[in-house]
């Protein structure tokens, strides 16, 4: 702040010194901060001004005051310590708000409830992170502060794919009370895939009486037994038609809008385990897959190939009319003007096969299985919005032509992203290379190898709109949660933490204000929060980037690198376990003949923080880069 505006500030706020502030602990960062001399404490009788139209937002705000201990909150429509406005201000948008705490109290003024919401939030973290627990706390001092906030995106989403684990309505309600913490405002719910149908379709009853059941499986995705026709199928799950009216409901209550995918035309071997004839290759051996390999990646010409079929046929009516059905059910379900069709994916090894298929080719004039692709997309989107909605689908609905007011959600990469906005389609960026949240997110050997790495400062660096493209194209960005490889809600918390953090920034704040030291700062402090309210989260940062190269003498070298700063790395190569007495790593260093494990552990300020590494040199040599 410059010395005249420093003078301003002065004689207009009176006694109080203001200046613009570094933050320290919100996320993501506010669009505006001011901090100013002086702390409030609130009193132990609280009360909650608030209007008719806020009084529901202030009986939940209340509810978390009575963790305080010895509090009392009431709610009053002329004063308080704590005002709600709703107000008229062109520069708060549909989500912005005002936040100030001064001797007067507090005041979070917006042109909305979800603006007030979000406020709260920001309030939330200003407050001590043992506001969570039951008496945890007895005084509640918050620092002078003046925030004007405002989010970069409407779209700022979550996925979470409930089809490969099934995950009950409690715990999805559990996902969007952390996710709103963050200022997220959209679950995308992947309620459909090979693994299992979750979504009660009342005129097509066998897609969850067959469809959302399979046997249970422990051990590694794509290496496991793969179902025999007559096993007992008890593992799984669906959500009722009123289960989903419940949790739409209460996303709604916390400004969450949901929204449905249903993943076709790949992806589908749970709707042939329920309806056979919907496929190319119609048998009655269709099961739901267990976690089972079946599809070749790289297979044929460089195409996706099922070993077992998993597509739809796109050149039968019964399948359109399947659809009507579905997405019928589908959009009486989910107020959100979006359905998510999937379309990612598809192996097409059996539509060239099919007869049924060649004719659709020679009848609709398509030269290739990508332009059938493009007619089933093009099908469906007439259904979706027959029910007068809007469709968004995975980047692959581009190949072949994209239909025409789809919005493309872009996830190999940002190329899609691109491509469709260019073509003057609305995009959601979710690129695997950032925002892929399944992926492991530290040492591997720690972790455990899901597809490849994803540390947090690399999906720190997520940033929506890439060079060159309509900012107006770009409806915001999304981190997706894939489930092959989680089985469990805290496991699912345990991935989305703290990496959820840097995509609510990079969706939520001004770009320009991003800073890695900063947030890397606040990220350490929101683990506390993160305790207290008793969430699953990694902490991987602690542990080093360990890399290694191979020169043409065939020596190994090992480099460490710390993710933030301020961390030393003990280790030893003689099997021995490190502390740090042990080598403290300095620079790179050999690997001698013999050695068959590196061993680490990372210290700051002489306590241990990170976990033991137990790295095999197996590991050590398939991640070296041979240099010459
Ligand atoms: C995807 O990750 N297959 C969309």
């Amino acid at each position: 702040m410059k010395w005249n505006q420093l003078v301003l500030a002065f004689f207009t706020l009176g006694t109080t010194i203001t200046s613009v502030a570094q933050n320290k602990i919100i996320i993501p960062e506010p669009f505006q901060i001011t901090t100013n001399t002086g702390t409030y404490t609130l009193p132990k009788n609280i009360v909650i001004n608030t209007s008719n139209e806020t009084k529901d937002l202030a009986a939940e705000i209340s509810a978390t005051f009575k963790n305080i201990k010895d509090a009392q909150v009431n709610i009053s429509s002329t004063k308080g310590d704590i005002q709600l406005f709703l107000n008229d201000n062109p520069t708060l948008g549909k989500e912005g708000y005002t936040l100030n705490v001064n001797e007067k109290g507090i005041t979070i003024a917006a042109n909305t409830k979800a603006g007030l919401f979000y406020g709260w939030q920001t309030l939330c973290q200003l407050m001590p992170a043992t506001m969570n627990k039951k008496n945890a706390t007895n005084k509640v001092q918050i620092d002078y502060v003046s925030i004007l906030d405002k989010p970069r995106f409407e779209w700022r989403g979550l996925m979470l794919d409930v089809s490969r684990h099934f995950f009950t309505k409690a715990e999805v309600k559990r996902y969007i009370d952390d996710m709103v913490r963050y200022k997220y405002n959209i679950l995308h719910l992947h309620l459909t895939d090979d693994q299992g149908w979750r979504i009660e379709i009342k005129s097509m009853p066998k897609l969850t009486e067959v469809g959302a059941w399979r046997p249970e499986r422990k051990g590694k995705w794509a290496n496991i037994t793969a179902p025999s026709i007559d096993e007992p199928k008890t593992y799984g799950g669906f959500y009722t038609q009123e289960d989903i009216k419940e949790l739409v409901a209460y996303a709604k209550s916390k400004f969450v809008d949901i929204v449905p995918e249903i993943d076709i035309p790949g992806h589908s071997m749970a709707i042939l385990a329920a309806y056979p004839e919907l496929s190319t290759v119609p048998t009655n051996n269709y099961q739901v897959n267990a976690g089972q390999g079946f599809i070749d990646w790289g297979g044929l010409n460089g195409h996706i190939t099922a070993r077992i079929e998993n597509t739809l046929n796109p050149a039968s009516e019964k399948v359109y009319t399947a659809l009507d059905k579905i997405f019928g059910e589908i959009a009486t379900l989910f107020p959100f003007d979006y359905i998510h069709m999937g379309g990612d994916e598809c192996p097409k090894n059996n539509w060239e096969k099919s007869s049924e298929v060649h004719e659709l080719m020679q009848r609709e004039n398509l030269k290739n299985q990508q332009e059938v692709q493009s007619y089933f997309v093009k099908r469906v989107e007439k259904i979706i919005n027959s029910k007068r909605k809007k469709i968004i689908g995975w980047d692959e609905i581009l190949e072949g032509g994209l239909a025409g007011n789809a919005a493309v959600m872009s996830w190999r990469g940002m190329k899609g992203g691109i491509e469709a906005a260019k073509q003057n389609h609305k995009v959601v960026m979710s690129p695997n290379d950032y925002t892929y949240i399944d992926y492991y997110q530290g040492e591997v050997t720690a972790e455990g190898k899901v597809y490849q790495g994803l540390r947090l400062n690399r999906t720190y660096q997520f940033e929506p709109v890439p060079e060159g493209v309509d900012p107006s194209m770009i409806l915001g960005g999304q981190a997706n949660l894939w489930t092959e490889q989680i089985q469990n809600i805290r496991n699912a918390e345990y991935m989305t933490y703290p990496r959820a953090l840097a995509i609510a920034e990079a969706i939520w704040s001004p770009k320009e204000k991003k800073n890695w030291t900063s947030f890397s700062n606040r990220v350490e402090q929101h683990f506390d929060r993160l305790d207290a309210a008793q969430i699953k989260y990694a902490k991987s940062i602690y542990d080093p980037i360990v890399k290694t190269t191979l020169n043409t003498k065939g020596e190994f070298h090992v480099t460490m690198e710390g993710e933030i700063e301020g961390l030393n790395f003990y280790y030893t190569i003689d099997e021995s376990m490190p502390d740090d007495f042990s080598s403290k790593y300095v620079t790179q260093f050999n690997l001698p003949e013999d050695v068959s494990i590196l061993r680490v552990i990372s210290y700051r300020n002489g306590k241990q923080i990170g976990k033991l590494l137990n790295i095999p040199m197996e590991s050590l040599k398939t991640r070296a880069v041979k240099v010459l």
